[in-house]
């Protein structure tokens, strides 16, 4: 069985932090949101995965993934020339899956509990798909499944009225069957080939889907609120591990204080996170925040919230809360007349003021 791991598309919704990065390789409790789908399949014993990666920010992943040797696999890349849809993805690989059974893994979603137990059951059972399914509050957003008792009868697509609220999760396990139901559909009023489309296709050729229910969480990272969510969750079964510096310092709760990172005069109160070589004086760092790497903070107050790499954030009188800072990104209160607020923000930027 191969895994295959779809890292292409466009990000929109994570802009403007995906303007120059690929959405999956923002972090969640400082690792690349794509690296937890990766290390699922490597336990559930997949050893060969293709990525998907789309033209724009393939070398970002490539640079980050590697040859896979990292998570004791081997990946192969597969280039997918336009965001065409998770059923393309799938035809985009065709060659590359070689007829074998694959998982295909979104490269945005976190499943917690692995995938080990599904990937058991499918080679148990043999069905020509299953599907992961669990309940949501806004079942709009996702691919939407209805079930006649343990049967799969319709799935259909981000729907403005769902029949039900059982989302289809990122994470489905084909036989080669599924190529063929992807040649046999049409584009979508997204214009995307869309796999909802192609596994209905297979339930109404007779062919055998079996739905599963998840029963830990599950999110889907494209906005900022399931990332910050998503980042609670994952930090909230972190352990401590203090490898950095406490100068007059204190940290609460369960902390990791990564290699090289220094705090002074600064308490943390966990789960939390402080990347290596992180400084951070006279500040308070509160629960469910990732500091990344090389980030430096002073005289601040941040709580809920994710730093990316080298961020500075400076004097604030206000505590920073449900946040997320990509890389390089500075805040800070200046000392100059007259007082004023000084902005350079990108496109598509959110700045909320007290
Ligand atoms: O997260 C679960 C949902 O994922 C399902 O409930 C939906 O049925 C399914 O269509 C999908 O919906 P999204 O609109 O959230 O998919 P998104 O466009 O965000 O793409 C998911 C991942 O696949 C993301 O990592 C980008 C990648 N992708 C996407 C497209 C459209 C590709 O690699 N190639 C593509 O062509």
């Amino acid at each position: 069985m191969k895994g295959l791991i779809l890292s292409g598309g466009k990000g929109t919704r994570l802009r403007p932090i995906t303007h120059t990065s690929a959405k999956q390789l923002v972090p969640v409790a400082n690792k690349p949101v794509l690296f937890y789908g990766i290390e699922a399949m490597a336990a559930a014993g997949i050893g060969q995965i293709g990525i998907i990666i789309a033209p724009e920010t393939g070398a970002e992943i490539r640079a980050a993934v590697g040859d896979g040797s990292q998570f004791g696999v081997t990946v192969t890349y597969v280039e997918q020339d336009r965001p065409g849809g998770l059923a393309h993805a799938s035809l985009t690989a065709e060659r590359y899956l070689d007829g074998d059974p694959f998982v295909m893994y979104l490269g945005d979603n976190l499943l917690q509990g692995g995938i080990t137990g599904l990937v058991d059951s499918f080679r148990a059972n043999r069905p020509d798909a299953l599907i992961l399914l669990t309940p949501v509050d806004d079942p709009q957003n996702y691919g939407v499944a209805e079930l006649d008792g343990d049967r799969v009868m319709r799935l259909v697509e981000k729907p403005p009225a769902p029949a039900t609220n059982l989302a289809l999760v990122g994470v489905y396990m084909f036989t080669a069957e599924i190529h063929a139901a992807a040649r046999a559909i049409e584009p979508s009023a997204r214009g995307e080939l869309e796999i909802t489309d192609a596994i209905q296709y297979l339930v109404d050729d007779g062919k055998r889907v079996e739905p599963h229910i998840v029963r830990g969480w599950w999110k889907d990272t494209g906005r900022l609120d399931d990332m910050l969510e998503a980042n609670r969750l994952v930090l909230d079964r972190i352990e401590s591990q203090i490898d950095g510096e406490l100068i007059d310092s204190q940290c609460d709760g369960r902390v990791i204080l990564e290699r090289g990172a220094v705090l002074e005069r600064t308490t943390v109160r966990g789960p939390a996170i402080i990347g290596a070589g992180a400084r951070i004086c006279d500040a308070y760092i509160g629960p469910y925040t990732a500091i990344g790497e090389g980030c430096e903070i002073t005289a601040a107050e941040i709580e809920h919230s994710i730093l990316l790499e080298c961020s500075k954030v400076q004097n604030l009188e206000g505590r920073m809360e449900s946040s997320l800072l990509g890389r390089n990104v500075t805040i800070a209160r200046g000392v100059r007349q007259p007082r004023a607020y000084r902005f350079m923000v990108g496109d598509n930027s959110e700045i909320g003021i007290l």
